[in-house]
Formats: structure tokens, sequence, C-alpha cells
């Protein structure tokens, strides 16, 4: 066997130590994708308005992987409410009957050009009752940063995947809002590749959620997906 000096030896372990404690950290990132995010990210899930069999019952699906568009999600619900709907917002994951619905809003933030993938993959598992009834689509996105027609194109761009997975669902709409970048939220891994590629594209951290925008995308819903004998507000 090959002698090692003392100083070889030392340098060797840190070397293995270091790769391995590397690997083990981004590893787990890789293989848990959930673990690519700060622990202290919330989900919010809700239900409003009258809960009477004869209120059209809608549901408000989203996925997202830092929380924010959980709040896209609840302003859209909201909305809803107001209009005379009894709206349950609930992430994808959570969902398991939904022959409870009259309607559905289905959004997810964007990853990699397209909604997360348990959202394209809820639609695409669901596309008989989707295809049944009223149903809207939205994405929060960071593209939408610089407001321009080019933008409009790539934002839109992102739903092909959706409306490709599952073509029999027609969405009445689809409403494309600009999102929220929080490195905080982040791990270390996806914190230096978002820095990186953002910096590049000239978009800053911050909150760029348009809430007039969503609410007023939201009151166009009442029509295709309540319907005029709900009571006007
Ligand atoms: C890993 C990762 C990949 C992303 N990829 C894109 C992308 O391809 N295009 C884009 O416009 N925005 C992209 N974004 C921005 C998010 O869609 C945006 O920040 C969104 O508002 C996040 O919503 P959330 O807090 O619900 O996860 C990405 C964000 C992350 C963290």
């Amino acid at each position: 066997m090959e002698k090692i000096t003392r100083r070889q030896f030392i340098v060797k372990s840190s070397m293995i130590a270091g790769g391995t404690i590397g690997s083990m950290a981004f590893g787990s990132e890789l293989l848990y994708p959930q673990k690519a995010r700060a622990s202290e990210v919330a989900f919010p899930e809700s239900s409003c308005g009258p809960q009477k069999s004869s209120n059209k019952k809608i549901l408000i699906a989203y996925a997202s992987f830092c929380g924010t568009t959980g709040g896209v999600a609840e302003a859209i619900g909201q909305v809803l409410c107001e209009k005379g709907a009894a709206v349950d917002v609930r992430l994808v994951k959570n969902i398991h009957d939904i022959s409870i619905y009259d309607a559905a809003v289905i959004g997810s933030a964007v990853r990699s050009s397209s909604w997360w993938p348990e959202a394209v993959e809820f639609v695409k598992r669901n596309q008989e009752t989707f295809h049944r009834i009223p149903v809207a689509y939205f994405l929060t996105c960071l593209a939408l940063y610089n407001h321009n027609e080019g933008s409009r194109k790539v934002a839109r761009s992102y739903m092909d995947p959706v409306l490709k997975a599952a073509p029999s669902v027609q969405p009445v709409d689809m409403g494309l809002f600009c999102g929220v970048l929080d490195y905080s939220k982040l791990s270390f891994m996806y914190r230096t590749v978002m820095k990186s590629k953002m910096k590049k594209q000239g978009v800053p951290e911050g909150d760029f959620r348009d809430w007039n925008a969503i609410r007023a995308w939201a009151k166009n819903l009442q029509a295709p997906l309540i319907g005029s004998s709900e009571r006007e507000r």
C-alpha cells in the first residue's frame, strides 16, 4: 500500500469530509425538493362564503414553492366569496375529492418555465371532471417583472405544459401575475442559482403581486364560474 505523510493524510481526510458533508446537503435538496426551501414557509388554506347547498361551491387549488401563490389564491377566493360563492382554498396535494365543486380556479407558481409538476399532474389526473365544470387557470412568475408584450408572451407560454397535459380542459380565462422574489425563503443551493439568474435578468428581491390586477381578474370570473343567479355586489 502506498505510504502517505501525516500532512497528506490530513489534507485527504478534510477533502473527503468536506465532500461528504457537501453532497449530503446538496444531495438531500435534490432528492427532496421540499427541503430546498426554508422551514418557516407557510401555505395558507381557508374556506369562506355561505356553506349552503344553494350556493355555488368553488375550489381554488394551488401549488407553490415558497407560499406566496397561496396569498394570490386567497385573494381570488375572497372576491368570489363576496360574489356569493362558497370557496375552499387548498394546496393541490391536499385535495382528495373534487366531485363536490361546481367550478374551479387552479394556479401555480412557475418553476423552470412551467407550473409546478404537481399542479400539472393534478389537472391531468382530474381532467374528466374539469372538462365538465368551468375552470380558470392562473400563475405567478417573475418574467412579468418587466411589463411588455414580450414578457406576457413568455408568461403565457408557461401555461403550455398544462394545456398540453389536459387538452380536454378549456379554461374560461388565464390570469398571469407577477410574483415574489424572497431569497430568505430559499435554501442555499436555490438561493445561489436564483441570485445569479435574477441578477442577469435585472429582477430585484421584492413582492411584485399586483393586488388590484388580481382582484379585477377574479371579479371577471363571476359570470363564467358562478353565473348570474348569485347575488350581485
Ligand atoms: C427554483 C425556482 C425556479 C423559478 N423559475 C421561474 C421561471 O422559469 N420563470 C419565471 O418567470 N419565474 C420563475 N421563478 C419565480 C417564481 O415563479 C416566483 O418567484 C413565484 O412568485 C414564487 O411563488 P411561490 O412563493 O408560491 O413559490 C422561479 C422561482 C424559483 C424559486
